[in-house]
């Protein structure tokens, strides 16, 4: 037996083959863009996605465990509208969770109080309905057939079974979902100018959506016992794969996206902050994460302006941690969600001298996006969530400088997984797993080994402290002048 995990990434999409005891046996990538074609904008063809997962799919096929294929499961990018016709076509490009186009849309929506009491979140402007009434407002024929909206998971799952189907981890990051009670909100979809009937049915991230088509498992030289589970959010997946399920479990995720989750036993909003309350993946349980939306996409940026890869930028910063340089970095290059809630924003260098060079410059995006991450960790702490065991997972954490900084701004230890796989590709296929054989999720959903423990710096805490006292402050002054 095996199962296959899909991570449908904002750069590219994962397909993970793991065996009948979940260790991974292989895997295969295909990468596509983003369209930004106004400022603010984010924007992909569903097409592309399922371009990447027949070609991703088309390289696993020559595995030998691939006949034994049992149970799959699809992590994506959350919050994206997919908007489908009657006839299921797609009628626009996905619009994405880093668009920041519907920004009046969601202070509209956030207005009215149903939404943060029933959805237990800010409406933000990259989250779904926003966008729907971005649509409603700017591309009347369009939003007027709309049958169906679906978030890029859910796009996958409808491709894999020929249904309508959605997790309530991705669910809750649509604002539409009464988070606390599992469901779709009448009041809510009502607010926002939709209905029901345009919803995909609900299940757990980890119960069976369906059954793989028939006519794709002929393609793809597989029997008819192929279970598709509901899936998830790319968040609560990783958690999955993190084995982030209880009460002091989390990551810090150093992706195009910066995320510092931690897993809850109930749920706990606390929608006046810029905090993020999900559902988890598994029946019964939550999380809270504070998002950054440009973690490694700021590095990357600065990489692209210097001509280099972001490992030649970081490379001449050794592993040694320096204390926190002169120049600052706010790294709000699409806006910001946690803690500002602020799609308008956008980033600043300040402190710049005739002295100042790249490296300086890459020490301040980095500590800048340390900074944005420690955000996140008080947001956290006034949800009186635990950070107690955080995992550092992500591309970004190759660079151990950036780790050494992080644990220092956070003033707590990070642990590095054992190598190998831990990420949302990971917890899609143990989803899929438990969707097929039932099996309990703590049986399957379990921390990998940690390989390394990452410690903060002693003798720089304070200095990092004080810098970050700053941060805040530095945010409302760029904010004043743009
Ligand atoms: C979470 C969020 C991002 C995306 C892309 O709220 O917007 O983390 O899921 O990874």
């Amino acid at each position: 037996m095996s199962y296959l995990g899909i991570d449908l990434g904002t750069s590219g999409l994962r397909a993970l083959l793991c065996d009948a005891a979940g260790v991974p046996v292989g895997s295969a990538e295909r990468h596509y863009e983003a369209r930004h074609p106004h400022p603010g904008w984010s924007e992909q063809d569903p097409s592309d996605w399922i371009a990447a997962l027949e070609g991703a799919l088309g390289e696993l096929r020559d595995h030998p465990a691939w006949a034994g294929l049992r149970g799959i499961g699809v992590a994506g990018h959350m919050h994206g509208a997919v908007l489908l016709g009657p006839d299921d076509a797609v009628l626009r490009p996905c619009i994405l969770w880093n668009d920041t186009r519907a920004f009046a849309e969601a202070a509209q929506l956030d207005a009215i109080p149903a939404f943060r009491a029933l959805s237990g979140n800010i409406v933000f402007p990259g989250f779904t309905a926003p966008k729907l009434e971005w649509v409603r407002a700017h591309e009347p024929e369009i939003f007027s057939q709309v049958a169906k909206v679906l978030l890029p998971a859910t796009y996958l799952n409808l491709y894999l079974t020929g249904d309508h189907v959605a997790d309530m981890s991705d669910s809750a990051g649509s604002a539409w979902l009464d988070t606390g009670a599992r469901d779709w909100s009448e009041t809510l979809l009502e607010a926002g100018h939709m209905a029901r009937a345009q919803m995909p049915r609900l299940v757990e991230g980890c119960a069976a959506a369906g059954r793989l088509r028939p006519a794709l498992a002929q393609a793809w030289g597989l029997g008819p016992q192929v279970t598709v589970a509901g899936g998830a959010g790319d968040n609560a997946a990783a958690a999955c794969g993190t084995g982030a399920l209880d009460e002091g479990q989390g990551f810090v995720s150093l992706g195009t996206s910066g995320v510092l989750l931690a897993a809850r036993s109930g749920y706990h909003p606390l929608p006046g902050s810029a905090l993020h309350t999900f559902c988890h993946a598994v029946p019964g349980r939550w999380y809270q994460m504070g998002v950054m939306l440009s973690c490694t996409d700021s590095l990357n940026w600065l990489a692209r302006i210097a001509g280099m890869r972001p490992a030649e930028l970081t490379a001449p910063l050794g592993e040694a941690l320096q204390p926190p340089g002169r120049v600052r970095f706010l790294p709000y290059l699409s806006g910001e969600r946690t803690p500002h809630n602020d799609a308008m924003i956008r980033g600043a260098f300040t402190g710049l001298g005739a002295e100042t060079g790249r490296d300086d410059m890459t020490r301040a995006v980095l500590e800048g996006v340390a900074f944005g991450l420690r955000d996140s960790a008080e947001a956290l702490r006034g949800a009186k969530a635990e950070l107690g065991h955080l995992l550092a997972i992500g591309g970004g954490s190759r660079s151990r400088y950036w780790l050494r900084l992080i644990a220092t701004v956070l003033n707590m230890p990070l642990h590095l997984p054992a190598s190998g796989e831990f990420g949302a590709a990971l917890g899609a296929a143990r989803l899929g797993q438990l969707a097929a054989s039932g099996a309990a999720p703590e049986e399957v959903i379990t921390p990998p080994a940690t390989a390394e423990v990452i410690e903060p710096v002693a003798e720089l805490v304070d200095a990092y402290e004080a810098a970050y006292r700053r941060f805040g402050p530095a945010y409302r002054a760029i904010r004043e002048i743009q």
